[in-house]
């Protein structure tokens, strides 16, 4: 936090708010946000530093204190650029099209964040600074809304057409609590995270993943082309993913390729196990809430096919330990990280011996972080 504070007044010699924007995990219900299903993500500990102050121009100034990079636009002429420029430039963009006002700001960020590790770092940037601006300008956006049009910003500019989890994580996280979140309505709940001698821990493979290299857009287009062929052949009043089961997938089998046959099965069989899983958490049954990660793996990784070597050998490596009760890959996919519930006691030992077996496998050296959750973004005062 200091270091994008030192950098904001070494850059711009004002007073800056400070904020800081959380990423985030997720126990179970992935890539079902944005077909109609539920997801239980908590805001974590790790995220990324906002410093902004009004300037009184009609100029942003934005300074990436990681990247040691930095840039200016006139609120005027904000347009598509590039790399990490178009989750801020995305977010003015969202802001304007709704015509929500805001005046010229100085903004330097940074943070502990790993980038493309699935921890969602877009969000954060896309969270932070829109409730940064909230903040700074007055604009009295409630969160909720704030999470939709940083939903929004990241559709934009950086054209990743994700569901709403990460950003509504991002902005409504509560401490020690994950948010059981209905990705329809948006209707959520905070519920206590009691995991008693386990604790959760990432394995982060550093295989880097892209979701705006294009192959999330389309398992997002997959399923939709499932969904609409679905509906036609079940009839009835089908408006959501919800009322298809699995079995009716199956016994539609012949009227969809391979390919997004595979993806609607696991669309439909997550939502049920995420369902099965809200009702598990409540029971605080850890053990059979595990169990259920290692399937949500097996879908992402045989029918979404959103796994790769390194995340499935992460957790074939998991399951050789009774004491490892869940382990899968989390968020988009393709890389990053994969989350696992521990028990605490045998924990050190088992990760020494995943990770050095990753290690002697891939010539990686990943990294382990123990995860602790986070309030939304807020406003350090
Ligand atoms: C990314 C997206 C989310 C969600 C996950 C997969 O993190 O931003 O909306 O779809 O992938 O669950």
């Amino acid at each position: 936090m200091q270091q994008v504070i030192d950098s904001f007044v070494n850059n711009f010699q004002t007073t800056p708010k400070v904020f800081f924007a959380p990423g985030r995990i997720n126990l179970i219900g992935e890539h079902i946000d944005y077909n109609h299903g539920y997801v239980m993500p908590a805001a974590i500990d790790k995220g990324i530093w906002f410093a902004v102050a009004a300037n009184n121009t009609n100029t942003a100034n934005f300074v990436s204190v990681d990247l040691k990079d930095s840039f200016s636009v006139s609120l005027d002429t904000v347009q598509k650029q590039d790399s990490w420029k178009n989750y801020v430039l995305g977010v003015l963009h969202v802001l304007e099209e709704n015509n929500i006002k805001v005046g010229g700001f100085d903004c330097a960020f940074g943070g502990n964040l790993p980038v493309g590790a699935g921890l969602s770092s877009s969000a954060a940037v896309e969270g932070g600074l829109i409730m940064a601006l909230n903040t700074v300008f007055n604009l009295g956006i409630n969160r909720i809304e704030l999470a939709k049009l940083a939903q929004k910003a990241e559709h934009g500019y950086p054209g990743v057409k994700c569901g709403i989890m990460d950003q509504f994580a991002n902005l409504n996280g509560k401490k020690d609590h994950v948010i059981l979140l209905d990705c329809v309505t948006l209707d959520y709940q905070h519920f206590p995270l009691q995991l008693n001698d386990y604790a959760i821990y990432l394995i982060n493979t550093k295989v880097h993943h892209s979701l705006a290299s294009g192959e999330y857009n389309k398992r997002r287009h997959d399923c939709e082309e499932g969904f609409a062929i679905l509906k036609e052949k079940i009839g009835g009043e089908i408006s959501s993913w919800r009322q298809i089961s699995p079995e009716q997938v199956i016994a539609n089998k012949e009227a969809l390729s391979t390919r997004v046959f595979d993806r609607c099965l696991f669309v439909t069989q997550e939502i049920g196990r995420t369902q099965k899983a809200g009702e598990l958490l409540k029971q605080n049954n850890l053990i059979e809430f595990g169990k259920l990660m290692f399937q949500t793996h097996e879908g992402l990784s045989k029918l979404y096919e959103v796994s790769c070597p390194e995340l499935d050998f992460l957790v074939d490596q998991a399951k050789l330990f009774p004491e490892v009760i869940g382990a899968r890959v989390m968020g988009g996919g393709f890389g990053g990280c994969t989350i696992n519930i521990i028990e605490k006691a045998k924990a050190d030992a088992i990760i020494t011996s995943v990770t050095s077996a990753y290690q002697k496998q891939f010539n990686i050296i990943p990294e382990v972080y123990e995860v602790a959750t986070s309030n939304g973004t807020y406003e350090i005062v």
